[in-house]
């Protein structure tokens, strides 16, 4: 038997790439790769890539560079991209950068194996189809291998919003979901190998209605209860979730599904009503805000997670001075900000941009306020009892870490805890990104 070959795999953007590039590697085991770490000693190869901002999509062409030492040396090895630059610029990749050999895009990549066998015969390999087989489906065959306590779980893909500055209807195509007794499967076999939490991840993945598994339309909540009932599995969460799609069974969920993690990433990019209809978010602030409101009548101690994009074309002061209002009212416990970044193909890109420096002021006045909140929500943690599951060892001897049910990263001293435990833990201190706590 020859050597297995092997495949190194680099991931950028969200949750669902980190999902993506676990399936891409399982298929390409079927092919006889191995995944290293050392990209030294690929054979292939794999950017897994994200297209959401500027920035995120010109790291592929810089990276690309720099693989240029490797293939003068080692000519054949293989290198591919992946992921949603693939997806929206599969052609130009090729173009640009001819050591390229392989071009796959976020829905076609269970074709893999196929295209890898092309390489081998010395072609060049693109698909950036949007087939009709399912994916998942052609993905289906398991590892059995045990692996770390929490996973993520594609649910649902795509989406149909059309936020006016978002590529991701673009590059990952419209809503699907999956069905709901597939699901079921996939979570039961990653109990098995040990999971203990799942993150549900979808684009708009509080849209999700899948075929239920004898029929019917199952709503995220339906799904988030029959997962309730998967022995082994003690932590569910999902993300991430459009503010017009917080169903009431979904939040009813949040007040009574004992492991659903009281936990949400909830988007609003702007607290300004004229900007969020430029934005074509079809909500307002106020209506995001009532939202919240229900989410908190029914899980009072729910931690809440959003997004904001600062400087979008024709943001006044006026209009960012609503979002830092709205940032006041919620009182968020973490949250992700960003510079608008104009992509090519979208609506809001050939509006007035806002100037960039005014843009880089705004950004960092909202990330002050932001980090504040963040400190404070994680101040008052401390004396509080938590749930923790622990994940890993930590830097100190005898110190393991894990996640609170809030998502707050906890180290514990406790050398008799093992990954995967869930133990009570009394919060002592508050450090820069992380909590520090007691068993109790
Ligand atoms: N510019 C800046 N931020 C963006 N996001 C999406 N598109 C853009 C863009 N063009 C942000 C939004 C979204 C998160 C995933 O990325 O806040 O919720
Ligand atoms: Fe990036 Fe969006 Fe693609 Fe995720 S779906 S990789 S965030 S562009």
């Amino acid at each position: 038997m020859s050597a297995p070959k092997k495949l190194y795999i680099k991931t950028y953007g969200c949750q669902m790439n980190v999902y993506d590039s676990e399936r891409m590697a399982e298929a390409m085991g079927g092919a006889g790769y191995v995944e290293t770490r050392d990209v030294s000693d690929a054979d292939m190869i794999l950017l897994n890539t994200c297209h959401i901002r500027e920035k995120a999509a010109e790291k592929v062409y810089s990276e690309l560079g720099r693989f240029r030492e490797l293939k003068d040396a080692r000519p054949d090895l293989k290198i591919g991209v992946a992921g949603c630059v693939a997806q929206a610029e599969g052609e130009e990749i090729m173009r640009r950068q001819p050591l390229v050999d392989l071009v796959v895009g976020p829905q076609s990549y269970h074709r893999l194996p196929e295209m890898e066998a092309r390489l081998a015969k010395g072609e060049k390999a693109l698909d950036t189809d949007f087939p009709e087989e399912d994916k998942f489906e052609a993905l289906k065959a398991r590892p059995k291998a045990r692996r770390g306590p929490t996973a993520f779980l594609t649910v649902q893909e795509g989406c149909d919003k059309f936020c006016a500055f978002c590529v991701v209807p673009y590059t990952r195509g419209s809503e699907v979901s999956r069905p709901a007794g597939r699901i079921l499967e996939e979570a039961s076999g990653l109990v098995e190998r040990g999971v203990r939490e799942i993150t549900l991840l979808g684009q708009n993945v509080n849209a999700y209605h899948g075929v239920g598994p004898k029929g019917g339309d199952w709503s995220l909540a339906r799904l988030i209860w029959a997962l309730s009932e998967v022995d082994g599995l003690e932590r569910i969460r999902f993300t991430t979730s459009h503010p017009n799609d917080m169903s009431d069974d979904l939040i009813e969920a949040h007040a009574n599904c004992a492991k659903l993690m009281p936990y949400l990433h909830l988007p609003v990019q702007s607290g300004s009503d004229r900007i969020l209809k430029r934005m074509n978010r079809k909500h307002t602030a106020q209506s995001y805000l009532d939202v919240i409101g229900r989410i908190r009548a029914a899980r009072p101690d729910i931690l809440l997670s959003g997004d904001f994009i600062v400087g979008f074309p024709e943001e006044t002061d006026a209009d960012f001075e609503d979002t830092l209002r709205l940032i006041e009212a919620v009182g968020y416990g973490t949250a992700y900000s960003f510079k608008y970044s104009t992509r090519p193909g979208t609506p809001a890109a050939n509006r007035a941009q806002v100037d960039p420096s005014v843009a880089d002021e705004r950004l960092q006045r909202l990330q002050a306020l932001l980090t504040r909140q963040q400190r404070e929500v994680q101040q008052s943690m401390v004396g509080r009892e938590v749930s923790v599951l622990f994940e890993k060892p930590g830097r100190q001897p005898g110190q393991m870490v894990g996640k609170s049910e809030y998502l707050h990263a906890v180290h514990v001293v406790a050398p008799d805890i093992r990954p995967g435990d869930i133990a009570r833990v009394r919060i002592s201190e508050s450090g820069a990104n992380s909590l520090a706590g007691v068993l109790i």
